[in-house]
């Protein structure tokens, strides 16, 4: 099986969403909650986590927004869970998402859509050594 980086981000956090989210996740059968933990991410953490979009008009915003406030950082663990979590997040601009995903369901700002998972293996391996280096 699979392991993702998920960050359930500031605004969800900020919302009361943990549980409906979360919920979603851990509904999905044989998929579990490896490790959880809020934490409010500090920016070398963030520019590490975020490096690929440096540069980019929406960076420092997002990086103001992500450490406004704590996020759930989370692992979970399970079949195809890297693809899995991206398709319940749905898409990254809220209004382009479907109704029943994630972000189709209670988002509309692009920079405030609620979640992060990780978008490959490789982004996987990465991200979670940055959240949790000490979690084998
Ligand atoms: P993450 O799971 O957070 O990485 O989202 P993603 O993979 O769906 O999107 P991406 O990695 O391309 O962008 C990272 C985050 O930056 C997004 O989740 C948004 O919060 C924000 N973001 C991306 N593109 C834009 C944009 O065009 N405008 C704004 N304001 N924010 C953006
Ligand atoms: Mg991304």
């Amino acid at each position: 099986s699979q392991r993702t980086l998920v960050l359930l981000k500031p605004d969800a956090v900020r919302r009361g969403l943990i549980g409906e989210i979360l919920g979603r996740i851990e509904s999905k059968a044989g998929w579990t909650i490896a490790a959880l933990e809020l934490r409010t991410l500090d920016r070398a953490t963030l520019e590490t986590h975020y490096g690929e979009h440096e540069g980019k008009p929406f960076y420092e915003p997002l990086m103001q927004f992500m450490s406004s406030g704590p996020s759930a950082v989370v692992v979970v663990e399970g079949e195809r869970v890297i693809e899995g979590v991206r398709a319940l997040a749905g898409p990254t601009d809220p209004i382009a998402a479907a109704p029943g995903s994630i972000r189709g369901d209670f988002g509309t700002i692009v920079r405030e859509n609620l979640i992060h998972a990780s978008d490959s293996e490789e982004s996987a391996e990465r991200e979670l050594k940055i959240f949790f280096p000490n979690f084998s």
